[in-house]
């Protein structure tokens, strides 16, 4: 077990780094922030194509570190996205985080996979498409290189909760998970960039259903029946609405809605169950049980469950690297990994194979 792992971030842009200047979001919202904050970690070297980016991440980290080391000496190292192998030979990281964008995960996934780091933390989605994916698993699976996949809810504890409420409900009924924004859905020319929300935001959805349904024991999502299918009215081949029906052994209803037509975001997921449900999503986590009724004589309702006690913070960025500290240290599996974010690729895949 080492005293302080050392990182490398590819990727010094919204995740990688600005997020975590966002009043509104819980903090950490960033990797660097998150590693910042983490006494495990320290931070020797970052990696972007965008050279303004990385002088200012450089800036902020040096600034930081030199504030809690008083030390000149444990400044970043800096490198364009050429000199990959030039940040191994200088950093030797035992992590490297990659925040880049999709189109760039597969290439610098592979280049990063090849040098065997102990960790490799990956941005969400695993890559712009299943093929690529397949890719990149390979190359973990030949060099032995574990993949913490950043589908970042698995990490919060209001998700944690509703992952162990699930079983206190009765039989699940339906889970219905939506997604609410003003984004392109599906767009035929975003394929090659996946600058389209089904994959960015719809990743998110689908693995967080497959969480709670874990639960249950049965989370795999086989072909979807889909309903709703809303073109965008000037663009025809630009997808603006949906819904994905699922049915598994143990749920059989279940229907994933993905509007991009609304002009407001929102990500919700109810469950609802024989005797109790589960209402939780972007700033909302309730739980209701069956109760004796306060409207009926002899009848029984749902009310809030006043037992489930909920911390402010969900830690969703904090406890995702301390996932990948824990695993170093041999005290904790990966609760996010390369297996996880394939199967939501696939659904995904899926979907959009009877979308388009
Ligand atoms: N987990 C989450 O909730 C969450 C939130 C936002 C973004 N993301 C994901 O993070 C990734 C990055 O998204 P973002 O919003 O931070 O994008 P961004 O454009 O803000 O940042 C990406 C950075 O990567 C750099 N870059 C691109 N290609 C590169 C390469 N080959 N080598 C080195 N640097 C390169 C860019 O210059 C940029 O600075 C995407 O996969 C996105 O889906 C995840």
């Amino acid at each position: 077990m080492k005293k302080k792992y050392s990182a490398c971030l590819i990727g010094t842009g919204r995740i990688g780094f600005t997020l975590g200047f966002d009043k509104k979001r819980e903090q950490p919202a960033s990797h660097t922030m998150a590693c910042l904050n983490n006494p495990k970690i320290r931070i020797t070297g970052g990696c972007d194509s965008n050279a303004e980016a990385l002088a200012k991440w450089k800036k902020y980290v040096d600034r930081h570190i030199s504030q809690i080391t008083f030390s000149e000496d444990k400044k970043v190292k800096t490198f364009s996205e050429k000199q990959i192998d030039l940040m191994f030979a200088s950093c030797n990281p035992d992590i490297v985080i990659i925040a880049v964008n999709e189109d760039s995960h597969l290439e610098t996934a592979l280049k990063v996979i090849e040098k065997k780091p102990r960790l490799v933390i990956l941005e969400k989605p695993v890559a712009l498409n299943l093929e690529e994916g397949k890719k990149i698993v390979k190359a973990a699976k030949k060099n032995k290189v574990p993949v913490l996949v950043n589908h970042e809810r698995r990490f919060a504890s209001d998700y944690a909760m509703a992952k162990e409420y699930i079983t206190k409900i009765g039989d699940v009924q339906k889970i219905n998970a939506c997604l609410f924004s003003g984004m392109r859905l599906y767009d035929p020319k975003a394929e090659k960039n996946g600058g389209y929300s089904l994959l960015h935001d719809g990743t998110h959805l689908v693995d967080i259903v497959m969480y709670l349904l874990e639960a249950l024991g049965d989370s795999e999502l086989k072909k979807p029946v889909i309903t709703g299918l809303f073109k965008d009215t000037k663009e025809k081949k630009v997808i603006r609405g949906f819904t994905a029906n699922y049915s598994t052994k143990q749920v059989s209803d279940i229907s994933i809605l993905m509007s991009g037509r609304s002009r407001y975001f929102g990500f919700e997921v109810d469950v609802i169950g024989t005797e109790g449900k589960i209402c939780i999503g972007n700033g909302h986590a309730e739980f209701f049980k069956r109760q004796e009724s306060n409207l009926y004589t002899g009848f029984y309702s749902l009310k809030e469950d006043k037992t489930v006690k909920l911390s402010k913070k969900t830690g969703y960025f904090a406890n995702m690297i301390q996932n990948g500290v824990d695993f170093l240290d041999g005290k904790a599996p990966l609760r996010s990994t390369l297996e996880t974010g394939m199967n939501a690729l696939k659904v995904l895949e899926d979907i959009k194979a009877k979308i388009k």
